[in-house]
């Protein structure tokens, strides 16, 4: 029996990129997924496609983690299709990287939503479940929250308020069974982050130069991470935030 195979677990933002990664990691470890997406859906139909094709179980809900009654679509589509949620993976995230002069409430706002707001929201519909002791969830941060670069100031505060979050929700559901932990990711080769123009940049090659590995990640690097917490092997971890960075700070 594979080690995540009696696990419903949700990616949240899993159309492309960390989310799409992780929902593979756990599908190829048993896991029934949820790939959640806003707006991708033809990104989420692919990733669905290469779980089911390899054997695994897994479909795809559209919901915006930032409002509550799309929340409660990904949860009720997550049971009506595989039972109770045991695994929660808050992917989903926004950033915006520009000088603390530069930002304004619409920015943060969103930010906010959907970096903040979105994993409360999903993390009370998971522990508003019953009977799910040994539930694993696992909030993406990033290492920024560690580093704090120049421009980055609102993204990591938003961070930091999910690792605030991860770590208090650690306390308050640890005596149900339920282990509360984040990974912090280094800069990643993602869509979004192509997009933003930032591979390539002399951003980038100082990153690498602050990374003892010596590289950018790739969204393969953080499957077996976010499968190890989900899995009974991480069965004395909550209320950390684990950096998977290469060794970046
Ligand atoms: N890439 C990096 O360098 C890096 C480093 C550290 C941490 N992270 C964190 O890792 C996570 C994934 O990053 P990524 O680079 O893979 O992202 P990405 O390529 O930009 O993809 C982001 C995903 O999040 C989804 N999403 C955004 N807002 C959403 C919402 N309100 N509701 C549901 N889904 C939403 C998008 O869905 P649609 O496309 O369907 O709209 C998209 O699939 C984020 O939390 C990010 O902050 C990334």
């Amino acid at each position: 029996m594979s080690r995540l195979s009696t696990r419903t677990a949700i990616v949240t933002g899993a159309a492309k990129g960390i989310g799409a990664a992780i929902a593979k990691a756990l599908g190829s470890e048993g896991a029934a997924v949820v790939v959640n997406y806003r707006q991708d859906a033809s990104g989420a139909g692919r990733v669905v496609r290469e779980i089911t094709e390899k054997g695994g179980r897994a479909v795809a809900v559209q919901g915006d983690v930032s409002q509550s009654a799309d929340v409660e679509r990904v949860f009720a589509g997550a049971r009506d299709a595989f039972g109770p949620v045991t695994v929660l993976v808050n992917n989903a995230g926004i950033a915006t990287f520009e000088p603390l002069t530069a930002a304004t409430a619409e920015t943060l706002r969103a930010q906010v939503d959907t970096n903040v707001l979105g994993p409360l929201l999903t993390m009370q519909a998971l522990a508003a479940q019953e009977d799910i002791d040994g539930a694993s969830i696992i909030n993406v941060s990033t290492a920024g929250t560690f580093s704090l670069p120049a421009y980055a100031g609102v993204y990591a505060a938003t961070k930091s308020a999910l690792e605030a979050l991860t770590v208090v929700a650690a306390k308050e559901l640890g005596p149900r069974g339920i282990r509360v932990n984040a990974i912090a990711p280094s800069p990643t080769d993602t869509e979004g982050v192509r997009a933003m123009g930032w591979i390539g940049t002399d951003l980038e090659r100082a990153s690498i130069a602050n990374t003892p590995l010596g590289r950018t990640g790739t969204p393969d690097d953080y499957g077996p991470v976010a499968a190890f917490l989900a899995s009974d092997d991480a069965r004395w971890i909550t209320g950390d935030v684990l950096l998977a960075s290469g060794g970046q700070r």
